[in-house]
């Protein structure tokens, strides 16, 4: 697999040599940021075959079964402050559909923020994490992203079964892990060097990609549950909310979560 993937990244690529390879771990990027508090520099990056604990936003997990899926995460070390980087998880969202499109031919949607989509069913997600430096610049990003590859509808588990879908569904055939792993990483690499300086550009892209804007939502937080229409985008990430009562609000990532009205879209 490691070896698969090199070849068709190239030994010269800037992050050839600190891709790591896990046949089963509890979650890479728990392992990520283990690794990045010991000092692993900018790109190093760890692909499992099998994750028996993998994560996804608000505290949710991510089924993560041997061989049919991507798990992998990323180790970043931006020179910026935190507040300059809110739209990580949108540019890394960008880079995904990229590297997913470049493989296979086929794009994508994004669900705001985090969820790659297709056919109004759950493809995989990001898990952006931060750890700051006591001046607010950031020590490092871990960046986690898990697709489902090679499942077939009947392999997710019951409660899975009408949200998720992989990408053989979608296309009608096996794909190549390790081919989108390369693209993933040749993505991800260019995307860290624009990342600050194309922040405009990659906000556009992300608009085009996200579902939700233009959508009937319903905002769940700690509040309770509002009811409005996704009308735009902030720079930094942020999704602006028309509520019912004629407010509008941006909504933050934090702990919130953004539902269509008529199931998981
Ligand atoms: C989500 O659905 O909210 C995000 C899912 C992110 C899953 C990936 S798989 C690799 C990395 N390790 C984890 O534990 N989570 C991320």
């Amino acid at each position: 697999m490691k070896q698969k993937i090199l070849e068709l990244l190239g030994a010269g690529h800037p992050w050839a040599g600190s891709v790591q390879y896990y046949k089963t771990i509890v979650s890479t990027n728990d392992e990520a940021k283990r690794l990045a508090n010991e000092g692993a520099p900018h790109g190093t990056i760890l692909i499992a075959k099998q994750q028996t604990g993998g994560r996804g936003r608000m505290g949710r997990s991510f089924h993560s079964p041997a061989g049919t899926g991507i798990y992998f995460s990323v180790i970043l070390r931006p020179k910026c402050q935190a507040k300059e980087l809110m739209h990580l998880t949108c540019a890394v969202a960008v880079a995904v559909c990229d590297a997913i499109e470049n493989a296979t031919a086929f794009r994508p949607k994004v669900k705001w923020i985090n969820d790659l989509v297709a056919q109004n069913k759950k493809l995989g997600g990001i898990l952006t994490e931060l750890s700051l430096n006591p001046d607010g610049t950031v020590k490092y990003a871990v960046v986690g992203i898990g697709i489902n590859c090679n499942q077939k509808p009947e392999e997710f588990p019951a409660e899975l079964e009408n949200i998720a879908i992989s990408l053989q569904t979608v296309l009608g055939n096996t794909v190549s892990v390790e081919k989108i792993l390369a693209q993933l990483i040749y993505q991800l690499e260019k995307l860290s060097c624009n990342l600050l300086s194309a922040k405009e550009q990659i906000m556009a892209f992300y608009k085009q990609d996200c579902i939700t804007i233009g959508q009937q939502v319903k905002v769940i937080d700690s509040q309770g549950t509002h009811q409005g229409t996704a009308v735009d985008l902030r720079e930094d990430g942020a999704l602006l909310v028309q509520f019912d009562d004629g407010t509008t609000e941006a909504v933050g990532s934090g702990e919130v979560s953004v539902r269509g009205l008529w199931g998981y879209c």
